[in-house]
């Protein structure tokens, strides 16, 4: 159990069923520094980052950012791999129990006053030159939702060495310290952390992001936030909200349509963040645990698993990142508590082979990041840390050098668990996982100073070799899901009135077109590639044969078709049936010939095209046309029970 009194260092993100204190491990003591552990034999040597300045951090990118495939790129399309670091204390550091202003009573004995770490002892300037020191390009800036609506005033000690920020409430010393990271190049990514100031992840009321209020709450404050920084390009992403995990009683799940469905209330959030800013890239944590953490009952860390066969599709194709968080301490099936409540017998990270490990790091997010998939796009590692200065943690030392190694080998966007943290008067960090501790005089003790043995795999972290310059734009094949209602990823129709009423309705990204559709759970499949031009016209929802001329192509069926010169970008059903088509006007002629491809007795995808290997409507009947091809009619029947559902696709070639 956790005192915390004695704890000079403190894990974190332990999800669990039962009560915070009682899951948090005891952390390692802060004892002597121990020695610096000597670099591994054929470790890239242990050189510090050259550091960057604010204005040729400021000169080496332009916002806002998007992505291409797997790759983050900037304004120009030129790779920006995010190398972050999380600057906590918005989020709130108090664990939970006793008086809120005793110190005694927050992480690490650490009150961040509800703003950024350190701004009592530190001027920004120089907390800034530190990060600029380590190597980062951006930093990951939790809050909470409480900081959206707090009007007190901090305390004038809580920004005692930055005076400029006295007299501001929460919301402004975040806002002036988004200035100040901006201005000196660096890319701010907003971490929706907690509801309430509390420091995270436990039973804490905090599980999930309508915990204790609305889903629709929580859009609202995050499309307030997404207006309040849209001026700002260096302001780069809605991190939608930190380590959804089990509350008492309910699992959060992934696209059951239900209050506690994620997948569906992350794709609602994405959609009206990029309505209210589209230049935001939309950040998707998955589910960071899942069940009853004990022998007898299942459970277990999702985590991006599920996008595997469920991935989001935003109403801007180039806007989607993954994010996943790990810690050596916790692992697929363990919290990550020491001993008592919460502990189990299962594997910790750090219990893996190196092998064992990049394949169980795999499975649980990068593999998100290969190619021509339904699911591709960027993987941040969005929290990783270990305990530094004075750990005697052999087993977590050994697992930060090879979970480094994978994040090298992978080439993939981080950010650090924590940038900043406090030290005591001898200079002993109070939390030891923190890259650059200050006492309360300012002086700065930082991974690169001696004697912190994260330096060798921080530095070999930073120094990595990475793909840089120009990044190929990528062709998407996403999903469109209405199992349990509307998906509208048009602007052009999200703009108008209801196309289809009274069926339940999906429809492609703009940049994209329909391409296949499953029989039973009325999936689609969008895609872009060779995307032909659109023409002025309106776009024209048909409900019956009426453009049926050129033959018949699935004879003793019924069947919905576009007219000539236009291809099908959205589909609406009753129930399990077909109802509409929706069909836009092309630029230049379509071909007229084509093919059926019929999908009710089997599975029918082309034999190459991107989204083969990547089944985006698993355990049900598909049918897809290939990629140089567009959709222009659907075939069903009310015979033999059929009920309409979809049996046939008419396929035809682009060009
Ligand atoms: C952050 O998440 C919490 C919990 O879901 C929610 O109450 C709040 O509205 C969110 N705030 C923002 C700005 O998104
Ligand atoms: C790394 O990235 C590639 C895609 O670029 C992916 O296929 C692979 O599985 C990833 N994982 C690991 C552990 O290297
Ligand atoms: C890390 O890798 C080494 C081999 O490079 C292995 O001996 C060790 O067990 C691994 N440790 C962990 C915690 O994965
Ligand atoms: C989807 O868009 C239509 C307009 O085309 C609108 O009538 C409908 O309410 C929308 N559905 C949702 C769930 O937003």
């Amino acid at each position: 159990m956790r005192t915390v009194r004695s704890v000079r260092s403190v894990r974190r993100a332990i999800p669990a069923l039962l009560a915070a204190t009682a899951l948090l491990t005891v952390a390692v003591p802060g004892a002597s520094a121990a020695p610096e552990t000597a670099a591994a034999p054929g470790t890239v040597p242990a050189s510090a980052p050259a550091a960057l300045t604010g204005d040729a951090l400021a000169a080496s990118w332009t916002g806002p950012l998007s992505t291409r495939g797997r790759y983050i790129v900037d304004a120009d399309g030129d790779r920006f791999k995010l190398k972050s670091g999380n600057w906590a204390g918005a989020q709130g550091t108090y664990v939970g129990s006793g008086d809120a202003d005793d110190v005694a009573n927050h992480q690490a004995h650490q009150k961040s006053n509800n703003i950024p770490l350190g701004l009592d002892r530190t001027p920004i300037g120089r907390i800034m030159a530190d990060f600029h020191r380590l190597g980062i390009n951006s930093i990951r800036l939790p809050f909470a939702n409480a900081l959206v609506h707090d009007k007190s005033v901090v305390p004038d000690s809580a920004v005692a060495a930055n005076p400029q920020l006295k007299g501001k409430t929460p919301l402004e010393v975040f806002d002036a310290v988004i200035a100040a990271l901006t201005t000196d190049g660096f890319a701010v990514i907003l971490n929706n952390h907690t509801t309430s100031y509390r420091f995270c992840c436990g039973l804490d009321g905090n599980e999930r992001w309508n915990s204790g209020q609305s889903t629709r709450q929580w859009i609202d404050d995050w499309v307030f936030m997404a207006k309040r920084y849209q001026g700002n390009k260096r302001v780069v992403g809605a991190d939608l909200r930190n380590e959804v995990r089990r509350d008492t009683w309910n699992d959060a799940n992934w696209g059951w349509g239900d209050e506690h469905d994620e997948y569906t209330a992350f794709e609602q959030a994405g959609n009206e963040i990029l309505q209210a800013d589209p230049d935001l890239l939309v950040i998707m944590e998955g589910i960071n645990w899942q069940g009853i953490p004990a022998a007898p009952f299942p459970h277990q860390r999702p985590d991006l698993k599920p996008v595997r066969t469920l991935s989001h599709t935003l109403i801007d194709s180039n806007k989607l990142v993954y994010a996943v968080h790990f810690y050596g301490y916790t692992g697929p099936a363990n919290t990550g508590a020491g001993s008592g409540p919460g502990a189990t017998g299962d594997p910790r990270y750090e219990d893996f082979t190196p092998d064992q490990l990049a394949q169980v790091v795999n499975d649980e997010g990068l593999f998100v990041t290969e190619e021509g998939k339904h699911f591709t796009a960027p993987v941040w590692v969005s929290e990783f840390g270990a305990a530094g200065r004075g750990s005697t943690d052999a087993k977590e030392k050994s697992w930060f050098k090879n979970f480094t190694d994978i994040l090298v080998k992978n080439d993939t966007d981080f950010a650090q668990w924590p940038l900043v943290g406090w030290s005591d008067e001898k200079g002993t960090p109070n939390d030891n996982w923190a890259l650059l501790s200050y006492d309360a005089s300012g002086k700065k003790l930082g991974v690169e100073d001696d004697g912190d043995w994260r330096a060798t795999d921080w530095n070999k972290l930073v120094n990595a070799p990475a793909k840089t310059g120009r990044i190929a734009p990528a062709n998407h094949w996403n999903i469109v899901d209405i199992d349990h209602g509307d998906w509208n990823l048009s602007r052009t129709m999200l703009a108008g009135a209801d196309w289809s009423p009274g069926n339940s309705k999906g429809n492609c990204p703009d940049t994209e077109r329909l391409i296949g559709l499953s029989r039973s759970h009325g999936r689609g499949l969008c895609t872009d590639v060779a995307e032909p031009p659109k023409a002025a016209g309106a776009w024209e929802a048909v409900d019956d044969e009426r453009y049926v001329k050129q033959g018949d192509w699935a004879n003793g069926y019924d069947k919905l078709q576009c007219p000539v010169n236009s291809f099908a970008v959205g589909y609406g059903m009753k129930g399990p049936a077909m109802a509409s088509l929706l069909c836009a006007p092309s630029a230049a002629p379509l071909p007229t010939k084509g093919h059926s491809v019929w999908f009710d007795q089997g599975d029918n995808r082309p034999a190459t095209g991107g989204a083969h290997g990547s089944d985006w409507a698993e355990n049900d009947y598909k049918g897809q046309c290939a990629d140089n091809e567009y959709v222009a009619g659907v075939a069903m029947t009310w015979k033999s029970l059929q009920l309409g559902r979809p049996d046939a696709l008419l396929c035809r070639p682009l060009t």
